[in-house]
């Protein structure tokens, strides 16, 4: 097992470039299996999660090539024969669920996985599941495992999700564009992930009406042809770079290779911190503040404030005088990071949904412990600001969604090093 240690404070000075999207790159893959021919995804990342994904899709027969140098992914499902998705695999990753919509979709039967629990509390997919049925499928639980039949065109109807869901309309939507006749999705996540996986099934012979609304309309097309895809630069990756360019008073950073378009209200909120920035379409200058404006969010769907961005936002303002307030509407429990923040000197309270915090709070250096993805990049942003050594361990769970993160931070003046953790 690795750790980081980092070694603070340093501002950061520089360009990084964005690498392409986890969220985007998963539901596109799963798309690739509904094609009668070979579909190629470009500027796809090499982040654990997708060799995990790589590896749920190969189990049904598929014939996946990722050249890791160039970041393509070529996914060739023409010999699939085993329509399951196994629990040793959907338990490292929750997206592997994704498998039952294109299985049902492409083949009318499909074995999957429960997804299980995860470290911010429950996810569930009864959406999932009750969505599959409304549309006409058979759907049953044996084992922990999800059983669906739809051996025939189904027919369709109307289901709404409430609360909105990406997972669930990305499952839904690969279900219904081969097999149901006229399926209408209501409150259908519209996150730049979901937009750019319909997009790219319209190219491939997809019906779907309402690209980029909430309401779907989705009928049944007798095939579907594998194509090429740019897959989106990651957005979570764009606003954790811009988060730890503000929280140093002499840092200023240029993002390249960002997909402006997709960060919804995010750079608007940001600004309100006092940091200065500038875009074009596909590059992002940040320049801190000599001191940041303490700024209250809350966590919504697209184009809101992401929960996934909440952490890394709750760890800055640790550096803005006066109080803030982080609230999370999307996950009620999503402050695992909050007592190893803590831990360095931060002051912050969590009551129910929200985080409270009391800047400006020095921050010292000390060993602190990984819970989840975003959990675990917050630390590395508090530790770049921290007097001291910050040790950061279990980063495994970073390397499930970012990319050659001690690189890409060290290049610009960040001084954190990988090494073996010994418990
Ligand atoms: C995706 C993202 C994750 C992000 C989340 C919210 C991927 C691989 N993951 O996760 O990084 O944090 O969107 O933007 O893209 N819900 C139900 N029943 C269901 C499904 C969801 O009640 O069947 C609820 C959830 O508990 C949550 C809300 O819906 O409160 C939104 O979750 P959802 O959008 O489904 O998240 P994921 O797709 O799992």
């Amino acid at each position: 097992m690795d750790k980081f240690i980092i070694e603070g404070p340093t501002p950061l000075k520089g360009t990084i470039p964005i690498s392409g999207s986890k969220n985007a790159a998963l539901p596109l893959m799963a798309a690739a299996i509904l094609g009668n021919s070979p579909t190629t995804i470009t500027n796809v990342p090499k982040l654990r999660d997708i060799y995990t994904f790589n590896n749920v899709i190969r189990v049904t027969g598929t014939h996946v090539i990722f050249n890791e140098d160039d970041g393509i992914l070529t996914i060739d499902p023409a010999n699939i024969a085993h329509l399951e998705a196994p629990y040793e695999l959907v338990r490292k990753m929750r997206a592997s669920f994704y498998m039952l919509g294109a299985l049902l979709g492409k083949f009318g039967r499909a074995k999957v996985s429960l997804p299980g629990g995860c470290a911010w509390g429950p996810r569930p997919v009864d959406l999932h599941l009750e969505g599959l049925r409304a549309m006409g499928a058979d759907i049953k639980l044996e084992e922990g495992y999800v059983i669906g039949n739809a051996p025939d065109i189904m027919d369709g109807g109307t289901f709404t999700l409430e609360p909105s869901s990406v997972g669930a309309t990305i499952n839904l939507v690969l279900a219904a564009v081969l097999r149901a006749k006229e399926f209408i999705l209501k409150n259908a996540a519209k996150e730049p992930d979901v937009v750019l996986l319909c997009k790219r099934l319209v190219e491939m012979g997809a019906d779907i009406e309402g690209v980029g609304t909430d309401r779907l309309t989705i009928r049944a097309v007798d095939h579907l042809d594998g194509v090429e895809i740019r897959n989106a630069a990651d957005r979570i990756e764009t606003g954790t770079f811009m988060i730890a360019s503000a929280m140093h008073p002499q840092s200023e950073v240029t993002l390249t290779g960002v997909d402006t378009d997709d960060l919804g209200h995010f750079p608007d909120t940001f600004k309100r911190t006092g940091t200065e920035i500038t875009m074009d379409a596909d590059r992002i200058h940040i320049k801190a503040p000599s001191e940041l404006n303490s700024t209250n969010i809350s966590t919504d769907v697209y184009p809101g404030f992401p929960t996934d961005l909440q952490a890394q936002w709750a760890t800055m303002m640790t550096q803005a005088p006066g109080r803030s307030k982080v609230t999370d509407t999307i996950y009620h429990d999503r402050f695992s990071y909050v007592p190893e923040v803590t831990r360095l000197g931060a002051d912050m309270d969590v009551k129910e949904n929200k985080d409270y915090i009391e800047g400006k709070t020095p921050l010292k250096g000390a060993s602190v412990m990984s819970t989840d993805l975003r959990a675990s990049v917050s630390l590395v942003l508090a530790g770049m600001v921290a007097e001291g050594e910050t040790d950061v361990l279990r980063i495994y769970h970073l390397d499930r969604g970012y990319e050659d993160l001690e690189q890409k931070l060290t290049k610009v003046g960040a001084q954190i090093r990988r090494t073996d953790q010994k418990e």
